[in-house]
């Protein structure tokens, strides 16, 4: 068996949203007293499969470390650190590259979304992101990873590439990693469109509820969030075919701490006109003061720098030895 570990990562690429909000880090803050190691990870590596500039992507790693703190993730109790920082994320990669097959990784969906109808302009990294993604959670042994809804195929993927790993070479060194997707805000949905999840990419700024947004524009996003006419059913049931009425629902859940069946007695039958004003009122209260202190993290960037520095030294000391014993396994 192998001792329970967490690992997560975020990408660097950009503002959060409330998706990474309610999806990951709300998630982080809120397990971290379970115990079990937990080790969350800036995967710049990951944000350069895409053009970055050199500048913002520096920015947007320091603003992503202070939005883990501010979200309440403690770096005292949880390794917070900056994949390129860990050169054992490349090393370990590289061998993951030579055991995933080219067919597993052409059926990722996120590769198909993300490189469209252009793949033959796409980059190399863009298409082996996921047998990066695998190193990035197996080189430190970790049994969970909480993710949202999206990343479920490539922890699946994680799975396969750790499976065959100790199938070709006969042994049970790498576990077989469990995605951990729960909550009311695994999928947070895109404002302007009910089929698609809201996401940093997204070219349209009204379809997220961004990290920093000051409160009258969340108020804004949320006033202009596309709904049907009708009010809101009694029960959840009546969410089911209504993408747009049932986001709302869920992400009101999940800023409440509460179960969509609580909101919904609550809520039921209130036409948007009221519902959207109290949405709007809960999360500003809920973000407001996760993105004061955001901003004065960012007043600091040495001070988040030296935190980056220390964990990935933590980071390390549990990464190198796996990858030694990797190296070992192989015949290198
Ligand atoms: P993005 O998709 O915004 O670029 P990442 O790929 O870096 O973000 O994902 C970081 C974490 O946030 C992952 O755990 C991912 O599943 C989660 N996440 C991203 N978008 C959403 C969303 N809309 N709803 C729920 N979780 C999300
Ligand atoms: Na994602």
């Amino acid at each position: 068996g192998f001792t329970p570990r967490v690992f997560s990562g975020i990408q660097p690429s950009g503002g959060l949203t409330l998706g990474n909000y309610l999806g990951a880090l709300k998630r982080f803050a809120d397990s971290q007293n379970s115990g079990v190691e937990s080790i969350y990870c800036m995967v710049d590596m990951h944000a350069i499969t895409v053009w970055q500039e050199p500048e913002k992507l520096k920015r947007a790693t320091r603003e992503l470390c202070a939005g883990f703190i501010a979200s309440g993730v403690d770096p005292e109790k949880s390794v917070l650190f900056n994949q390129s920082q860990v050169p054992e994320h490349a090393q370990l990669a590289w061998i993951f590259n030579c055991v995933a097959r080219m067919g597993w990784m052409k059926r990722m969906t996120q590769w198909k979304d993300k490189a469209g109808k252009n793949a033959e302009q796409a980059s190399l990294g863009l298409f082996a992101y996921p047998a990066l993604m695998a190193a990035d959670i197996l080189l430190y042994h970790a049994t969970h990873v909480p993710v949202g809804e999206d990343q479920k195929q490539h922890v699946e993927l994680t799975r396969d590439i750790a499976a065959k790993f100790n199938h070709d070479y006969g042994v049970e060194f790498f576990p077989i990693t469990e995605p951990v997707i729960e909550g009311a805000a695994t999928r947070v949905m895109s404002l302007r469109d009910g089929s698609k999840k809201m996401s940093k990419s997204d070219p349209s700024d009204m379809s997220r509820i961004n990290m920093t947004d000051d409160a009258d524009t969340i108020a804004a996003k949320i006033r202009k969030a596309r709904t049907d006419p009708e009010p809101l059913p009694s029960e959840a049931a009546g969410l089911s075919d209504r993408a747009e009425a049932r986001n709302l629902v869920n992400i009101y859940a999940a800023l409440s701490e509460q179960s969509v069946d609580a909101v919904m007695a609550e809520v039921g039958g209130k036409p948007f006109s009221e519902f959207k004003p109290m949405l709007a009122e809960l999360a500003v209260a809920k973000l407001s003061p996760v993105s004061s202190e955001m901003a004065r993290l960012m007043e600091e960037p040495a001070e988040i720098d030296a935190i980056l520095n220390r964990g990935s030294e933590r980071a390390r000391e549990i990464a190198a030895p796996i990858l030694a014993k990797t190296y070992e396994i192989v015949g290198m």
